[in-house]
């Protein structure tokens, strides 16, 4: 079996794709017959055309790789690709669309909406604290907390130098914990794995607290009442099926302890497979070690 994997590509999330797809290719290395490395640019159509793969393992992040356009160039060769078809890619990449879905089909999510990032910049659009973030970004990349009691609103969001679309989320900031669950499978047929409890070392989840060893503690399974670790399970199951994923996706939920209530943020197509990712540490402490994961998402791959 030959198999591309497709990591770095055009979005801001370059970085962490190429850790994700150098973490998959080397586990693959020995357990099939042949590896190919593709760091994915605009010629990706003609470069898979000419290495003719039997599968692509897509370990590509964000923008172009996470959104339906590469899934369509791998429909349109009609080579089979791990992770979600284009639809339920591009729906999800699209955070206010997915919360219409995820509302539509029961599950609590936060409220808040889009609104125009000069708007935003001038303004407390809603009461702080709340969160702005892109509508399309991933790893948390132009994410800003304003904070309780915050002076004036975020002005770089208004800035030239801000490049993530005109329309920005904004959400009430929910206190409390992050918790993500990992989903595998048809989105006739899900399975969540567990539940994690994620404890940043300073400030909130973002990019650092991501990526940089230690950044933050993983607990697994989260120590979160029964009640509510069943919740976040099955919650993330409907929100992969409601969606039309396929594959691995994760969920990410807020739950605030004091008021007891449970709300999913978003729901990640092409989750991480870094060294520091949530993924592979949930099926690893499910016995599924990072090679069997690698070579699931191979065997499972489609299109
Ligand atoms: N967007 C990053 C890669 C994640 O969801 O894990
Ligand atoms: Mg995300």
């Amino acid at each position: 079996l030959h198999v591309a994997v497709l990591m770095g590509g055009l979005s801001s999330e370059r970085e962490v794709s190429l850790s994700s797809g150098k973490g998959c290719a080397d586990a693959l290395e020995g357990q099939v017959a042949r590896v190919s490395r593709v760091d994915a640019g605009r010629d990706l159509a003609q470069v898979l055309a000419e290495l003719k793969p039997d599968v692509v393992l897509n370990a590509l992040h964000g923008e172009w790789g996470e959104d339906g356009c590469v899934q369509g160039i791998l429909e349109t060769l009609a080579i089979p690709y791990t992770h979600s078809g284009v639809l339920a890619s591009a729906l999800t990449m699209d955070k206010d669309k997915t919360k219409s879905i995820l509302k539509a089909a029961g599950v609590a999510v936060p409220g808040g909406g889009l609104f125009d990032r000069h708007e935003v910049a001038r303004r407390h659009v809603i009461p702080p604290p709340y969160i702005i973030k892109p509508n399309a970004e991933g790893s948390s990349v132009g994410v800003y907390l304003v904070p309780e009691g915050a002076n004036g609103p975020q002005a770089e969001v208004g800035s030239d130098a801000w490049t993530y679309g005109d329309l920005v989320m904004v959400e009430p900031y929910i206190p409390g914990r992050e918790l993500a669950v990992a989903v595998i499978g048809e989105a006739t047929g899900p399975r969540a794995l567990t539940v994690t409890d994620i404890t940043p070392v300073k400030g909130f989840y973002d990019y650092e607290a991501k990526y940089a060893p230690g950044g933050s503690i993983h607990r697994l399974p989260a120590d979160i009442p029964a009640r509510v670790f069943e919740a976040a399970l099955r919650e993330s199951e409907r929100a992969h099926a409601a969606l039309g994923c396929r594959g691995v996706s994760r969920s990410d939920f807020r739950y605030d302890d004091v008021k007891d209530v449970l709300v999913l943020l978003e729901v990640n197509t092409q989750p991480g497979m870094t060294p520091t990712s949530l993924v592979p540490e949930q099926a690893a402490h499910l016995g599924m070690s990072y090679h069997d994961l690698v070579r699931w998402m191979v065997e499972d791959a489609s299109c």
